[in-house]
């Protein structure tokens, strides 16, 4: 079958066999990329218009008990500086970012243990109390069930959490063994049945990455549904294991984001930092491809630079404002508006409607 046949059917079917999977991602060309591409575009633009949500990051600590073999962060790095930004710091971030026309606020850090359900569920208080039109995103990594409940109540609306590879045993070659795919899934299982907007995803190139783990990765996504989906190039940090590994291809990134938005046509699919570092222009080229959010850093300027999952991280050296500023003329310069709003997963919208 023709890859376009193949895209057809995804479009029409919303899934592909493993084999269909595999077919589609074996040495696509130029042609078959842009004609995804295209279709992405179109489908994202049937949903969603010229919009682009936009989402202020707040990377609060880079603090982080694990020791993922790919991230600039993990424990073993005794290279990082590390940091923790104390409340008021990060409710003078929001402060700012609601002064810029942020509603999103997503709360990244690396898993800090000092943030215990009573401190975390504290913040999200206080930023719901000023802020109760804004939608809070965590990204803050594995916890039990009871935490992720208790943040949902306290109000947090959405959860990041990339699977980072759907299958077990590439799994294990990225993450040290007290890490496990089992885990990490029921992880995702828990956040999506209490309630939250749920991210999931992957890096495109990571060590041992293969065909066969990219179409896991896809039938996963089609069959988890999941609200959000981050999907940006592997890039090496210089202080890990993986320093001298390859950074992941870009074409083929784009050409999985489109294949997600065909197969989720109404996902929150951001253009991500790691394609606007390996490409100056790659968050435009993302956002052409079908994504229809982007995350500009919201995070105190001084401590930009400590929070590197990877070299060269773009807009280290940009203020919340310049950074904002940056990605509003990239946006523009393509037709799209960045609107000032929650941005919802559709699915979710009625539970929060006056505040879009
Ligand atoms: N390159 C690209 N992305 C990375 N992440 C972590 N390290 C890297 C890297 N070296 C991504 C992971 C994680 C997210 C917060 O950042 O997918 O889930």
């Amino acid at each position: 079958m023709s890859k376009r046949e193949l895209i057809d059917i995804l479009n029409k079917e919303k899934m592909l066999s493993h084999e269909q999977w595999c077919e589609l991602l074996t040495d696509f060309s130029e042609e078959d990329r842009l004609f995804a591409g295209e279709l992405a575009l179109k489908i994202t633009e049937a949903n969603f218009g010229k919009n682009v949500f936009f989402r202020g990051i707040i990377e609060f600590s880079n603090i982080c008990k694990n020791d993922c073999y790919y991230c600039g962060i993990r424990r073993s790095n005794k290279e990082a500086q590390r940091y923790r930004l104390s409340e008021e710091e990060i409710l003078l971030c929001c402060r700012e970012g609601y002064r810029l026309g942020y509603r999103t606020f997503v709360l990244q850090s690396g898993e800090d243990n000092y943030w215990t359900d009573d401190r975390i569920t504290t913040l999200i208080g206080c930023i719901k109390a000023e802020y109760p039109d804004c939608a809070i995103t965590l990204s803050i990594g594995e916890r039990s069930r009871e935490s992720y409940e208790a943040m949902f109540n306290a109000g947090a609306d959405r959860y990041l959490l990339r699977h980072e590879t759907a299958d077990k045993d590439h799994y294990a070659r990225l993450h040290p063994e007290a890490m496990s795919f089992e885990n990490r899934m029921l992880c995702l299982n828990d956040l999506k049945e209490i309630g939250f907007q749920t991210g999931c995803g992957i890096m495109v190139g990571t060590p041992y990455q293969t065909i066969e783990t990219l179409a896991k990765d896809m039938e996963f996504m089609g069959e988890f549904k999941p609200e959000m989906v981050g999907i940006g190039p592997f890039i090496p940090h210089k202080d890990t294991p993986f320093a001298n590994c390859e950074t992941g291809d870009r074409e083929l990134t784009l050409f999985l984001l489109s294949l997600t938005r065909i197969m989720l046509p109404e996902v929150l699919l951001p253009s991500t930092t790691a394609l606007g570092t390996v490409a100056s222009d790659g968050r435009i080229q993302g956002v052409l491809a079908g994504c229809n959010v982007v995350m500009p850093n919201l995070s105190p300027q001084n401590v930009r630079k400590s929070y590197m999952l990877y070299d060269n991280k773009a807009g280290s050296e940009l203020s919340a404002q310049e950074s904002l500023r940056l990605l509003q003329k990239q946006m523009e310069s393509i037709g799209k508006t960045i609107v000032i709003g929650r941005g919802d997963h559709i699915r979710y919208k009625g539970k929060c409607e006056e505040n879009d």
